[in-house]
């Protein structure tokens, strides 16, 4: 590789909101992405990582307003905090800047004009509520009611926490806008849309030609298979963004440049970097690569209408888009009230960030599948690779360097050993290269093992004691060493702190990955300090609690989603595997005719509340949306397979016209469908997105 010219490799991560605080969630995106790019860095590639905080939306309007102050100020100070959360993480951005600034906002408009001109954009009138006291527009999770089935008080606009009704605003009881607690009324005005259907056959190649990863591919293949819609880019005053050209008091959606914000903060640094050309790395003919990181919940937003906007306005695609999957803590969503909702700040109150980071790296892939955070796996783990493994490697064999005068041997004792270490490196880049952190750790790992195994082989402790072993035993340590620093070089993209310590223990410069083909002998080191300490587990009990005590500070506070994160509940099923029968049997049962088949009324439902039952080992209950704000009441024994908070929200399918059972806990009304042996081993059918609640399966 020294001989290839170096990669020209721009890289994101998805732009935080500028109205809460970074959280674990968060952080598996940033540390992906940062392990990636230092990846990149130590092979040599002029890799540049930018980011920014996104800034607009009514959201951090209206939490300007109640903290009293300029939305100016309120994403001032969020800007600050999450930069300090990011540094203390070591998220080495090369830039961090804002969507609301001066680069985005010529970005922006430019954009729009070239899909403008162009007759990407179309506009008309359309009704929406409106809160006539605060004078503004009502997005859905604005406006609350009673329930127009089971009239509980207190609903948000799109379905009942209490009988689990699905419904629009407009049907609620007495609706009422949160903001000010008028009745809403219905008013029209006029609105911008992005044509996205001109782009259906452009973003049907794009996205198959190898920018996502295969199962982001099917997935959009169905919205794609099923027609585009075009996109409502425009927002009315008041609102926090920019301005429309040519259209006073219409605003671009925050979704509209938040995109547009990975350029500008690029932009930005261009600008002050001699090295970094905006047009080389943006216009259609460019020869750099731009890959984006971002999560499942926001793949649309990447992965049609952004490569559609850059298409017109002729800007160059990215190259590739990486999703990954969202962070459940102990198997279950983060959640405020168990204290798994855990801040970045928090944690770093009580834990090493190194912790954290080999963590993640230790179990990311380049799926979508979701991570889970098991907590006393993390602290298990953690102790018995980083610190029984591989920082023992050091600490076991440094002391007898010293005392021999501090220089490693002239001669390699076990060159094939070492070279065999420097060798696997080009097995474990390639699972960097393509984000199988998982497999590269396990790798480092397997050799770690091989190099503890060779030291207790060896124990230059008992060598020693003998007289006229000297030489010797400073042979073993200088194996040691250089194993330990071809394992730090693997490992220093997930673990930048412990790689810096290395190079201060090591006498070193860097730990780039060519240099490590050079085994270093006759080479002064200097005195092995500590590098690591246990994680305890009592400390991640003090951040629990810490989140607690948080959550009840809070409390009180209006509900601060963005005005994005309404448009974004996309992609939160993913599909599963074949499933079959509830019992779990997979015996062939005896033919049928097709008019017995016929009888079953099987039909897509939605789950929209599922309980623990007091009582029952193998049981849960089921609120099932089946349509036409119909709900049913089923009991289903997957209790073994699901948390209930993971299967809210999930289409299943059920059996419509089974007679009620009277069961001990109360009536089933119907049955879903699952398959598998049982226990813990059993798989809910999950249909497509797109099925709705009440279709009926043919
Ligand atoms: N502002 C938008 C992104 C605009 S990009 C042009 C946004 N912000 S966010 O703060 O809600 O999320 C930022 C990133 O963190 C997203 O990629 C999101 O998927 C990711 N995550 C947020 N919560 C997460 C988990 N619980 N788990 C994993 N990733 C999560 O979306
Ligand atoms: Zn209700």
């Amino acid at each position: 590789m020294t001989d290839q010219k170096a990669r020209k490799i721009l890289v994101t991560s998805a732009l935080p909101y500028a109205n809460g605080s970074i959280h674990l969630g968060h952080l598996l995106e940033y540390i992906q992405t940062d392990i990636w790019v230092r990846f990149q860095k130590a092979r040599g590639q002029q890799c540049t990582y930018v980011c920014a905080d996104d800034a607009h939306g009514t959201a951090i309007m209206l939490r300007a307003e109640k903290e009293g102050i300029s939305p100016e100020d309120q994403i001032a100070r969020v800007k600050a905090e999450h930069e300090t959360d990011f540094a203390d993480f070591q998220i080495a951005f090369d830039n961090f800047h804002s969507t609301h600034t001066e680069e985005n906002r010529e970005l922006s408009a430019e954009i729009y004009k070239a899909c403008r001109d162009k007759g990407h954009i179309a506009t008309r009138s359309i009704k929406q509520l409106y809160d006539p006291v605060k004078e503004i527009f009502l997005a859905d999770r604005y406006i609350k009611g009673e329930c127009p089935k089971c009239h509980a008080e207190d609903q948000y606009g799109d379905n009942c926490e209490a009988c689990g009704a699905t419904y629009t605003p407009a049907d609620l009881v007495k609706p009422f806008s949160v903001i000010s607690g008028a009745t809403p009324i219905e008013k029209e005005s006029e609105h911008f849309f992005f044509k996205l259907p001109d782009f259906q056959e452009f973003l049907q190649t794009w996205t198959r030609s190898g920018t996502l990863q295969d199962e982001v591919a099917n997935k959009l293949a169905e919205w794609l298979d099923s027609g585009l819609q075009e996109w409502d880019i425009s927002r009315d005053a008041p609102y926090f963004g920019f301005e429309i050209p040519d259209a006073p008091g219409k605003y671009f959606y925050v979704w509209l440049d938040a995109p547009i914000g990975y350029m500008a903060s690029f932009k930005n640094l261009c600008d002050r970097r001699d090295d970094l050309d905006f047009n080389d790395y943006w216009k259609p003919d460019s020869d750099a690569e731009v890959y984006h990181f971002i999560g499942k919940d926001i793949i649309n937003f990447h992965a049609l209408f952004w490569p559609a906007m850059l298409t017109a306005a002729d800007y160059r695609t990215p190259t590739a888009v990486n999703a990954h999957g969202f962070v459940t803590v102990n198997g279950a969503k983060m959640s405020k009230s168990r204290g798994t909702f855990i801040k970045a700040r928090t944690y770093l109150n009580h834990l090493n960030p190194t912790y954290l980071r080999y963590y993640f790296a230790a179990k990311l892939n380049n799926s979508v599948d979701d991570f889970d955070l098991n907590l006393e796996d993390f602290v298990q783990r953690v102790n018995s690779d980083l610190v029984n493994k591989l920082v023992n490697i050091a600490s076991r064999t440094a002391n007898f360097v010293k005392k021999s005068g501090g220089t490693l041997s002239e001669n390699c004792a076990e060159e094939a050993m070492v070279q065999s270490f420097i060798d696997a490196g080009d097995q474990i880049a390639a699972h960097y290269e393509n984000r199988e952190f998982g497999r590269a750790m396990k790798d480092i790992m397997a050799l770690a093992d091989r190099a503890n195994e060779y030291i207790q082989d060896k124990a230059p402790w008992a060598m020693s004691k003998e007289e006229g072993r000297e030489q010797e035993v400073l042979d073993v340590c200088s194996v040691a060493v250089n194993l330990f620093r071809q394992l730090m070089t693997y490992l220093s993209p997930a673990l930048p702190e412990l790689a810096e310590k290395t190079c201060a223990f090591l006498n070193l410069d860097d730990l780039n990955w060519d240099s490590r083909t050079n085994i270093l002998r006759n080479h002064a080191i200097n005195k092995f300090k500590p590098m690591l300490a246990r994680a305890e587990m009592d400390k991640v009990t003090a951040i629990l609690e810490e989140t607690k005590v948080e959550l009840e500070k809070e409390n009180g506070g209006a509900p601060a989603a963005s005005d994005a994160k309404a448009s974004k509940k996309a992609d939160k099923n993913k599909d599963k595997g074949p499933a079959k029968r509830e019992d779990g049997s997979e015996a062939i049962a005896e033919t049928i005719e097709f008019p017995d088949f016929a009888k079953v009324d099987l039909r897509i439902a939605r789950i929209v509340k599922a309980d623990h039952v007091e009582g029952a080992d193998k049981l849960l209950q089921l609120t099932l949306d089946i349509g036409n704000g119909e709900t049913r009441n089923v009991f289903s024994g997957i209790k073994a397979a699901y948390q209930p908070e993971n299967l809210e929200g999930k289409l299943t399918v059920f059996v419509a016209n089974l007679a009620p059972r009277k069961m001990k806990f109360g009536m089933s009304e119907g049955m879903v469908l699952a398959a598998g042996p049982g226990g813990a081993d059993i798989w809910l059918l999950e249909p497509h997105d797109g099925a709705q609640p009440g279709m009926r399966i043919m």
